[in-house]
């Protein structure tokens, strides 16, 4: 097994490249493609960046299985597997917004060992990597201690899809919103967990995102302390589909909240 150390080393430049790929193109988008919804875009930014880390991986790693947003997939029987959204935050690049970040994670026999994201437009490269907690441009960093959620802000976000979850999304946001300070939707659910990872935000929980939305940030997230779960306090699920992640203090009031049976239609997500 490579140890975690030498996996990070290898890649961390490869995120640092791909950010500058993405900043690159930022404000000079070439082109834009709708993927399931006409609001779920894809840019010749996202591609590149999606390239040049497979092929990087695949030089150095040839036989690492790959789960990568936009299909370059490389599917093997490899113990390891790179989770990456090459382009976290679509839809403020698009308009022009500097947050978005790439965000990559390694799994081993299907737990996650190291995380790492780059927020390039403002030069921030948070990474953590499994029991050996999480930095932020090599500094450490922590959750935050707000006791309850009157003192907190919080952050979520909605899925493109406007489906049979919409309204009662916009329920929890409400009921989220009647106890704390405010919530806040970034638009880049890793940006939003390791915003978590740093006290920025004290808790975040959001439905229907993808393995590579959270792979990488929720690592970084429980290294510095938060707890990720599912909505019901079950493991987080590999898939995406309900996340919550927090500072340890306010965690069992966020799952009041979300356990409520009038959100049992969110166990539909696998
Ligand atoms: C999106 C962002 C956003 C979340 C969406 C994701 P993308 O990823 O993470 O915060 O609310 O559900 O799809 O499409 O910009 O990579
Ligand atoms: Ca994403
Ligand atoms: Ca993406």
């Amino acid at each position: 097994m490579n140890s975690s150390s030498e996996l990070l080393n290898f890649i961390r430049p490869i995120c640092l490249e791909a950010g500058k790929i993405l900043n690159k193109s930022f404000g000079e988008i070439q082109y834009i493609k709708d993927k399931s919804t006409a609001i779920d875009l894809c840019t010749n930014a996202d591609i590149e960046s999606e390239r040049f880390i497979t092929k990087s991986i695949l030089k150095k790693y040839p036989t690492h299985s790959i789960v990568a947003e936009e299909g370059s997939d490389n599917k093997t029987k490899s113990d390891y597997k790179w989770v990456i959204d090459p382009l976290d935050g679509t839809t403020n690049y698009v308009h022009n917004l500097p947050i978005f970040s790439v965000s990559i994670g390694l799994q081993y026999k299907n737990e996650t060992i190291l995380g790492i994201v780059y927020n390039p437009a403002a030069d921030k490269l948070f990474y953590a990597t499994k029991n050996e907690g999480a930095f932020l441009n090599n500094e450490p960093i922590k959750v935050s201690s707000s006791k309850t959620l009157s003192e907190c802000i919080l952050a979520t976000g909605f899925p493109y899809t406007h489906d049979k979850y919409y309204d009662a999304s916009f329920s929890i946001f409400k009921d989220f919103y009647d106890k704390t300070q405010g919530l806040r939707r970034l638009g880049v659910a890793s940006l939003d967990l390791c915003f978590v990872a740093m006290g920025r935000f004290d808790g975040f929980y959001e439905f229907n995102l993808k393995p590579w939305d959270v792979c990488a940030g929720a690592i970084i997230a429980s290294e510095a302390g938060a707890i990720c779960s599912d909505w019901n306090n079950s493991l987080i699920p590999f898939s995406g589909s309900r996340i919550l992640c927090s500072n340890p203090y306010i965690h069992k009031e966020m799952l009041t909240v979300l356990n409520n049976k009038k959100y049992s239609l969110f166990y539909d997500l696998k």
